[in-house]
């Protein structure tokens, strides 16, 4: 098992990109592309085409470092895109608990313990990519 989902992560680079573009582009921006930039733009600007129709707009994701003082708050991102162990804020969250969703998936191919390591690579991946967004 432990084999088989170590094989699984680092075949998470390779997931979602198709064939072509498979070796220019690693898994945490093709993820972004296809989960995160309806809403925060392909750019992560906060741009996408779904922000005008949403009462908070998508967070400008490549200004999080300068927002931080200069570092990137990587924890804090993580947690956010994962969103089940946040405390609830006032009013509804409009972004996608992804933790959540990724786990639901995963869980199917890797069981719960399998699905829970794959979920949190996977968002791991994600937030380095963003990292790589700021300016
Ligand atoms: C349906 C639209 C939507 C999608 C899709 C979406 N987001 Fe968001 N996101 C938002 C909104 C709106 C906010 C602002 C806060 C809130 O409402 O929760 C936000 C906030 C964030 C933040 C917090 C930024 C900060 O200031 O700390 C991060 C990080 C983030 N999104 C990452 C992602 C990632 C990664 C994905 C894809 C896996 C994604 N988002 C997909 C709408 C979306």
């Amino acid at each position: 098992m432990i084999k088989q989902i170590a094989a699984a992560v680092s075949m998470l680079a390779a997931l979602g990109a198709p064939a072509s573009a498979q070796e220019e582009m690693p898994y945490g921006e093709a993820e972004f592309l296809n989960s995160c930039a309806a809403c925060h733009g392909e750019r992560g600007m906060g741009d996408g085409p779904l922000a005008s129709v949403l009462t908070t707009p998508p967070a400008d994701l490549t200004r999080l470092s300068e927002g931080n003082k200069g570092a990137f708050p990587y924890y804090r991102v993580f947690s956010v895109i994962d969103g089940r162990y946040l405390v609830p804020g006032h009013g509804e969250r409009e972004m996608p608990v992804w933790g959540q969703q990724f786990v639901e998936e995963d869980a199917k191919t890797y069981g719960p313990n399998g699905g829970e390591l794959i979920t949190t690579e996977r968002i791991h991946e994600l937030t380095s990519y963003i990292e790589t967004l700021q300016r």
